[in-house]
């Protein structure tokens, strides 16, 4: 029994709390509650893996649980189940942190699947994590970026190693960048860093579901909320305050029609802005934008086009002379 992974259900309609109850009881050690009140009682003694959420509660907003046990660091895989959905909702608690999004009426072997595949995220993200942690104290330990990056490419290469190339080269135009702005070798280092980390936030993030919405829009919007989720991922790691910069702010754009935080200008950090440049360059070369791999004349053309609009137009300037 203790060994079995344990689950909490937050439900306050009976018909479906008994039905979650009786499906889920042989394989895992169950809780089961119908108000947000008894659930955060529960969360606060019991160690659990995952809890499936209304979001409509008697006496709170599912969401507002959701940040609760976040503001309370309760590491929890949240699944919503919910009669009330809409894609923005869906969004909304995906940027805080929740694993899927379930419409009622829901199909039990479909929720029994999403339910395994979540946990066995968990088991894949903890490793992750542990792996990042160990990143962060070899930075601590010898501030070596050499070092350091050698030591992601070896761990994270070997989960995606597509993801972790792009990263090899957006890192090494970002150095090409700093070292002709004449940046203190400190700054370039944790810009080269940070480069390396960017995307940091996609691996994992395929396996955040919500069903019921359209593939393409699912894409899209967990496509938004990387930046965030690598923050959060690094987060309490230590590195320089650029790495976190670069990960959260690497889709913005110049113009502040960017995410997650519309900044514009100057507003968005240095080091993002030479990330951000770094990274639509290596996606233009590489055919990493769906069209197929451009010219490199025709690259730095695309950027002179867009200097002002989505790209720093003195930067994009600059990257242009300094490609060829
Ligand atoms: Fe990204």
């Amino acid at each position: 029994m203790s060994n079995q992974p344990s689950i909490l259900i937050v439900e306050d309609e009976a018909g479906p709390r008994e039905a979650l109850r009786t499906v889920l009881s042989p394989y895992y050690n169950l809780f089961t509650v119908d108000r947000a009140e008894v659930a955060l009682q529960i969360l606060d003694q019991q160690p659990i893996d995952l809890v499936t959420l209304d979001l409509k509660l008697p006496d709170q907003q599912g969401l507002d649980l959701l940040s609760e046990l976040r503001r309370k660091g309760i590491e929890v895989e949240v699944i919503i189940i919910t009669g009330y959905g809409t894609l923005q909702s869906a969004i909304d608690a995906i940027r805080h942190g929740i694993s899927a999004y379930i419409l009622k009426p829901f199909n039990i072997a479909e929720l029994l699947e999403v339910i395994n595949r979540t946990l066995e995220r968990r088991r894949q993200l903890r490793s992750l994590q542990e792996a990042l942690q160990a990143f962060g104290k070899l930075w601590m330990d010898h501030s070596d970026t050499k070092a350091t990056i050698q030591h992601i490419e070896t761990i994270l290469g070997a989960k995606n190693p597509e993801l972790i190339q792009h990263a090899g080269r957006v890192s090494f135009y970002a150095s090409l960048l700093t070292e002709h702005l004449g940046l203190s070798s400190a700054e370039c280092e944790a810009i080269q860093l940070g480069a390396y980390l960017h995307d940091i936030g996609q691996i994992g993030i395929q396996e955040r579901l919500m069903l019921n919405a359209s593939r393409s829009q699912q894409e899209q919007e967990l496509k938004k909320c990387h930046p965030v989720i690598g923050e959060r991922m690094l987060s309490g790691l230590s590195f320089p305050t650029p790495v976190y910069r670069i990960l959260r702010h690497h889709h913005e754009r110049f113009d502040g029609t960017g995410f997650p935080d519309g900044l514009s200008g100057d507003r968005i950090p240095l080091a993002a802005r030479i990330v951000t440049l770094a990274d639509v360059f290596d996606n233009l070369v590489t055919g990493r934008t769906g069209l197929g791999p451009i010219p490199i004349p025709e690259a730095r053309e695309y950027l002179r086009r867009e200097a002002g609009t989505s790209l720093d137009p003195e930067l994009a300037d600059f990257f242009a002379k300094v490609v060829w």
